[in-house]
């Protein structure tokens, strides 16, 4: 089966945060910055299996510090890792203040989509080459990732899930 490379799946997107982006405080709220991750996350999600996607699972979502007004929030999307019919992507975003130039992290998330057909119903995505170090990295952790989520899901079993067990090492 023919491959994807992580780069051909890279996707970003650039915003500025305007007044009716902001909560009480005068920062981005949260909800603004998962609406425009789960666009550009559908985006790289698509490139990789040149299909429609629905988002399935988002999780590790953690803010780690607070984007204000009038900041540049840039997004960079890439498929770590594909499975049989759904993908793994990553986002990292990070912020920009256009005064100073200075660039901050702000956080870095995990959205699973599954690719369908016209009436929704999952159908086999290509698999994904990883070729830099951190790609080869990412494309392993993914497979524990996958574990974590569908224990937390109901849909594995702890004790079956094997790399869970293999890190942590009680297998
Ligand atoms: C996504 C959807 C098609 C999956 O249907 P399903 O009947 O659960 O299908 P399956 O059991 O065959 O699972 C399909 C894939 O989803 C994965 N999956 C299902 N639930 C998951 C979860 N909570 N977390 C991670 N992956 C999950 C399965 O592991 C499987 O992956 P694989 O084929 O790569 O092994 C269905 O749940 C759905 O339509 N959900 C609504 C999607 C939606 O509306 N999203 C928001 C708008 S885009």
């Amino acid at each position: 089966m023919k491959s994807t490379k992580v780069s051909d799946t890279y996707s970003l997107k650039t915003e500025l945060v305007l007044p009716n982006d902001t909560n009480n405080l005068g920062n981005l709220m949260g909800g603004k910055l998962l609406h425009w991750m789960d666009i550009i996350s559908a985006i790289s999600a698509q490139r990789a299996s040149r299909r429609t996607v629905v988002t399935v699972a988002v999780d590790f979502v953690e803010f780690k510090a607070a984007i204000p007004l009038g900041a540049v929030v840039i997004l960079e999307a890439r498929v770590t890792r594909t499975f049989h019919t759904s993908l793994e992507v990553r986002i990292d975003v990070a912020f920009e203040s256009l005064n100073t130039g200075e660039r901050k992290e702000s956080n870095v998330a995990y959205y699973t989509f599954v690719a369908v057909d016209q009436s929704g119903r999952p159908i086999p995505v290509t698999p994904i080459d990883p070729e830099t170090e951190e790609e080869k990295q990412w494309y392993e952790e993914a497979l524990y990732r996958r574990e974590m989520r569908l224990v937390l899901a109901g849909r594995l079993k702890p004790q079956d899930a094997n790399y869970i067990k293999k890190i942590l090492g009680t297998s």
